[in-house]
């Protein structure tokens, strides 16, 4: 598949996970990619990467500024870069509720905010938003994630507004719970992780993990150009966690 030929994209929090999965398979179907990420020191050719904290908006500026410069403009922005935060309401600081939204939700405005002057420039101009299931379902534990996650969503459909007729799509996914090198972090901290491990798979009526290259595609669905008239979404990739309500196997 070829559909991204031409294309130029950019993917925050690109070297690990679900936007290491994205970037590689953009460019796999003939995108040229360039990764923003705290620490892109893993990214190999021939994606292009570049240091940035998405909480800096200078180091966000000069980091977009010189991957538009390399890739010769901008079609495609994902912003994907994150952070998770467990607890209920009372548990965490107002330290980390700030810290927490400025990654998760500034981040966003961070760097959309530096690349909608190029997107402009863009025939297939595309923006894809990480969100989570988090933001349409209430998960124990997750007070201040699920918070900064329900942002992304209405950011998302304000976006998409905003920016319609400029032809500027605006999408989001919303994974359940990835298989990525932040969940392994969160099953070794885990008192018993096997436990955890099961109990997160079950979570899911798929019974499974969903895969990092599982979200990739759908982030890929929805900036393509294929995907023209699809804008202001929320594409579940969950294994029927938010949409589906079983009954206990065997009944
Ligand atoms: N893993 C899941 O279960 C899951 C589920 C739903 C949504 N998500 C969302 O997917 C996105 C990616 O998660 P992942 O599981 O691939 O995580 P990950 O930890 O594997 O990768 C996140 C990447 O973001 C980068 N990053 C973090 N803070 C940054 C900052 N301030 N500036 C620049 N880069 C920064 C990290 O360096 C890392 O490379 C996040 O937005 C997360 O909320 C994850």
């Amino acid at each position: 598949m070829s559909d991204f030929e031409g294309l130029k994209a950019l993917v925050t929090g690109g070297a690990s996970g679900i936007g290491r999965a994205t970037a590689e398979l953009l460019a796999a179907r003939g995108a040229e990619v360039a990764v923003l990420d705290l620490d892109p020191s893993s990214v190999d050719k021939p994606l292009l990467a570049h240091r940035a904290d998405v909480t800096d908006d200078a180091s966000v500026r000069a980091a977009l500024s010189a991957a538009v410069t390399d890739l010769g403009g901008l079609d495609v922005l994902i912003n994907n870069a994150g952070i998770g935060a467990q607890g209920t309401v009372e548990d965490n600081d107002d330290e980390q509720w700030r810290r927490v939204l400025d990654v998760n939700v500034l981040g966003m405005v961070r760097t959309t905010r530096a690349a909608l002057p190029h997107l402009r420039e863009s025939a297939h101009a595309a923006i894809v938003n990480t969100c989570s299931i988090a933001a349409t379902a209430g998960l124990p534990q997750r007070a201040l994630y699920s918070a900064s996650k329900g942002a992304v969503l209405s950011l998302t459909l304000a976006m998409a507004a905003d920016h319609v007729r400029e032809g500027i799509r605006v999408n989001c996914v919303n994974p359940g719970t990835v298989d990525t090198p932040w969940v392994a972090r969160l099953l070794d901290a885990a008192p018993d992780p096997a436990a955890e491990r099961a109990a997160l798979q079950a979570r899911q009526p798929a019974g499974r993990l969903v895969t990092a290259a599982e979200v990739a595609g759908a982030i890929a669905y929805l900036a393509s150009p294929l995907s023209g008239s699809t804008t202001g979404t929320a594409l579940a990739v969950d294994g029927g966690m938010q949409g589906l309500r079983l009954r206990p196997v065997g009944q």
